[in-house]
């Protein structure tokens, strides 16, 4: 069966390196923080040459860099309208209130014009989603809070290793956020997230607030929480880190086979990948007219699939008293249009595109 991220391919490719480090922690009697924690903490910080953080998951990581940004009962936010929930749920969280800016139709992301739109008298600053493994349009954002003095947070849970016109993603923002979740492009074996900035002072108020709002202990400045990383969960990420960016070069062949191939068939086109940029390919995701036949030759076929997403966040019952102001826009069209294929550095991509020919 072909699977829709092969974690246990992938596990298999590295297994003696990655029994050895799990074996290592476990023996070490070190299981929260410690050396490996640390030690993945300069690693992702030499990495995007900005300084890492790490928490518990990506969503707590938001959560962190939010508050850590100053967001009070009453700020606005803006975020895309079509993406997974976790930005606009940590700015609810928090008692503020996310502002849904529409995309871009063929890169998906972020539409700075909507953004610049929707900037009012409490307007605190802007989530941008590296969606599906690409940068949003970052000059232009940076342009938009710069001009209306707002903060730019930059959302990587998908795109960790991904560049812009040759910088790296998690530099983009004020503060930027990633996931570790098992199926994300640099994933471990449960939740895991981190937070970047190159603002030292910004660092540290998020590692004291992921700390109980402690630096020094049993002193507690702020109300915090607990939000770690397990040094077993390091552990495994330090040795994924060193394959990264290999396991990216096999993502992107993988993504220009299923492009060449959808090429000619009519009804359907892959999410555009701007210029400049580079994807980690977190979901390789086609709009297809016609999504109900398109499912059904795939299920036919054997290919599983996914719809990331299936409404924008507009539309979401928990936002449901925040509807009345959108009209029918771009996000709504991608959410009926959008179907993920298979994709990890492991996807069979000549078995994919086999049973691919006999149904298309
Ligand atoms: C864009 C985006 N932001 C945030 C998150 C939250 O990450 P986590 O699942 O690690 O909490 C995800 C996870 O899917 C995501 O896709």
């Amino acid at each position: 069966m072909i699977a829709f991220v092969n974690i246990q391919a992938q596990r298999d490719a590295y297994r003696e390196e990655l029994e050895k480090a799990e074996k290592a922690v476990l023996d070490s009697g070190i299981y929260i923080g410690g050396p490996e924690v640390t030690a993945l903490e300069a690693e992702l910080s030499a990495y995007t040459g900005t300084n890492a953080v790490t928490c518990a998951s990506g969503t707590d990581a938001l959560t962190i860099a939010l508050s850590a940004l100053g967001v009070q009962p009453g700020d606005e936010v803006v975020v895309p309208d079509f993406t997974f929930i976790a930005p606009a749920e940590c700015v609810a969280r928090l008692g503020a209130t996310p502002i849904f800016a529409d995309i871009d139709p063929h890169t998906l992301q972020i539409s700075p014009e909507s953004v610049e739109s929707l900037v009012g008298p409490l307007t605190r600053g802007i989530i941008a989603v590296n969606l599906f493994g690409q940068c949003a349009p970052y000059a232009e954002l940076r342009q938009i809070g710069k001009s209306h003095g707002l903060w730019l947070l930059e959302d990587s849970a998908q795109a960790f290793g991904a560049t812009q016109c040759g910088k790296q993603a998690c530099t983009f923002g004020d503060m930027a956020i990633t996931s570790f979740y098992p199926s994300k492009p640099l994933g471990c074996y449960g939740d895991g997230g981190a937070i970047f900035t190159a603002n030292k002072e910004l660092a540290q108020k998020a590692r004291m607030l992921a700390n109980h709002g402690s630096e020094e202990r049993y002193l507690h400045k702020v109300a915090g929480m607990n939000s770690r990383l397990d040094a077993l969960q390091a552990a495994v990420l330090r040795v994924k880190l060193a394959h990264l960016n290999a396991e990216l070069k096999a993502r992107k062949a993988i993504a220009e086979r299923y492009n060449a191939f959808f090429a000619n068939i009519e009804g359907l086109t892959p999410q555009q990948i701007a210029d400049g940029n580079t994807s980690t390919y977190a979901q390789y995701t086609l709009l297809v007219d016609n999504r109900k036949d398109f499912v059904a030759a795939l299920d036919q076929a054997g290919i599983p699939h996914c719809i990331h997403y299936p409404m924008p966040l507009h539309r979401q019952p928990c936002f449901a008293e925040l509807a009345a102001r959108y009209a029918e826009n771009a996000a709504d069209m991608a959410s009926q249009k959008a179907v993920s294929l298979p994709m990890c550095a492991f996807t069979p991509i000549d078995e994919i595109i086999e049973r691919l020919e006999k149904v298309f």
